[in-house]
């Protein structure tokens, strides 16, 4: 049985004492109730220490929304692997579509994060998904298996890793994937794992599902076989609708 898994991804969003006030929320709204489930929140790089400070001592963990593949060095406007792991992170989220979109992130430069950040000891959310365009043309299964693929090119062990499936048209738009076609990807990366690295770990591994979840459809969608939980963007700025989405998972 895979536990389940459901992270805020609160991306650019709220300064410092905002992030303090929104993580002192979430603890009050969980309360108790999400011992099935794991919980992470991922604010941004600047109020990690703050949350860390709120969150500590509870069974929510920090995560941050990426990380580069070196160590130190001349990169202005990046942070380590390192530097995130000796803040407190337990997981990091790399290539988020945003990341791909935004940033010029290629399944290459995710793969050396991906294996930065398992060196040091994090655990890592590696994000995939196809575009609306991919989709209409019949390509999502390619994309989306070359981005698994090529994401972990050179990892003998998945141990550390947690897939979420975020297709970039149900991303901040309202639109969710039916939980059929969120199932059908779902499957499809679990298939791919299976064949890279055999059934044992294929069937160990959580595969989130990302992209407008909220608490009047996180219960359908968790129902899923293959949905092992949430990668949660807007609805994890309100504390109670993310509450909502952990107890659907717990
Ligand atoms: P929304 O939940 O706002 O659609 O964002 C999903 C996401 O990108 C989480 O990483």
């Amino acid at each position: 049985m895979r536990r389940k898994i459901v992270v805020g991804n609160w991306k650019m969003n709220n300064t410092v004492a905002e992030s303090e006030t929104l993580a002192q929320d979430v603890l009050a709204a969980l309360g108790e109730g999400f011992s099935g489930c794991e919980v992470g929140i991922a604010p941004t790089y600047l109020a990690l220490e703050a949350t860390e400070r709120i969150i500590e001592g509870s069974e929510v963990q920090l995560v941050a929304q990426n990380c580069h593949y070196e160590n130190d060095g001349a990169y202005t406007g990046e942070v380590s692997a390192r530097m995130i792991n000796a803040v407190g992170c337990s997981y990091v989220i790399i290539g988020h579509s945003e990341r791909r979109q935004y940033f010029g992130e290629t399944n290459a430069t995710v793969n050396l994060r991906v294996k930065k950040a398992l060196t040091e000891g994090l655990k890592v959310i590696l994000c995939v998904g196809e575009t609306l365009e991919e989709r209409e043309t019949g390509v999502t299964e390619s994309v989306v298996t070359s981005q698994v693929t090529e994401g972990l090119a050179g990892i003998l062990d998945i141990g550390a890793i947690v897939i979420a499936y975020e297709p970039v048209w149900a991303i901040g738009t309202g639109k969710t994937a039916s939980s059929a076609q969120a199932e059908e990807v779902h499957l499809l990366i679990r298939t791919t794992i299976t064949e890279l690295y055999g059934e044992p770990a294929a069937s160990q591994l959580r595969i989130q599902y990302g992209g407008s979840v909220k608490p009047s459809n996180a219960v359908e969608l968790f129902a899923m076989p293959n949905i092992d939980g949430g990668l949660i963007g807007g609805a994890s700025l309100n504390a109670a609708d993310f509450a909502a989405i952990v107890k659907a998972a717990s």
